[in-house]
């Protein structure tokens, strides 16, 4: 790959913009030696006005997701890519999230530009277990896990029964539910056909990858392979 075209594809700015960036001299090594369209170092040596480059693809985050965000590129109000460096919703392979979570839907969401990685991880053929804490409207029944767990629940406007998914009480209130698919809404009209309301869900791990304490709402970090080998559940 030349450097106008990784640049392109990092989102630093169209290929003329590049170009012109190039001119300037804004693109260096870590020696100080202004870059033009013919160099070509290694990754970790180029800076872009005196920082280091974004990591090439592929690139997988981890990112904590506030409620009131969209999880769409083209959604006019805020929208997750709000939260990354702006770059971010313009690099090549695209960034995309990893099963969107709803507006109003808190916690874990991966976001990737590995095609494969990200059918792996959201087509139900492969089991991927998704895990949710749920704050209900109204007390649990207790008829509720068996309806989640029968493999015959037929969500409304749909004819093709949910996989089973596990559901644990945690409180009057509360409980934790997994599921290894992602129908629209899925949480939400599960518990909408048993009867209560979701008050508030947060994702709380894929696969084998739970949301460390220590990343705060609107905060993300890259993922390295290990991790990723774990949320695949390998
Ligand atoms: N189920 C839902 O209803 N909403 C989400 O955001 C995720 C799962």
């Amino acid at each position: 790959m030349k450097l106008v075209k990784l640049l392109a594809n990092l989102g630093y700015g169209s290929r003329s913009q590049v170009e012109s960036f190039l001119r300037k001299g804004v693109v260096t090594d870590t020696e100080g030696r202004v870059l033009g369209s013919r160099d070509f170092p290694p990754h970790a040596e180029i800076l872009f006005k005196g920082e280091p480059l974004d990591p090439p693809a592929p690139l997988t985050l981890m990112f904590h997701k506030p409620a009131g965000y969209t999880c769409s590129t083209d959604d006019p109000g805020d929208t997750i890519y709000d939260l990354l460096p702006v770059r971010y919703a313009l690099r090549n392979p695209v960034l995309s999230p990893v099963g969107r979570l709803d507006k109003d839907t808190t916690g874990l969401l991966l976001m990737t530009d590995d095609g494969q990685l990200l059918h792996r991880l959201i087509s139900p053929k492969h089991h991927v277990p998704k895990t949710y804490h749920v704050t209900l409207d109204r007390p649990i029944e207790g008829h509720e896990a068996a309806l989640f767990a029968s493999g015959e629940l037929v969500l409304r406007g749909e004819d093709k029964p949910l996989l089973p998914a596990t559901m644990e009480a945690l409180g009057e209130k509360e409980a934790r539910i997994t599921l290894e698919e992602g129908r629209y809404h899925q949480v939400r009209r599960m518990f909408a056909a048993a009867g209560n309301h979701v008050v508030e869900l947060k994702r709380v791990s894929i696969g084998g990858l739970a949301l460390p304490d220590d990343l705060e709402e609107g905060e993300w970090r890259t993922l390295g392979s290990t991790e990723l080998a774990v949320a695949k559940g390998g």
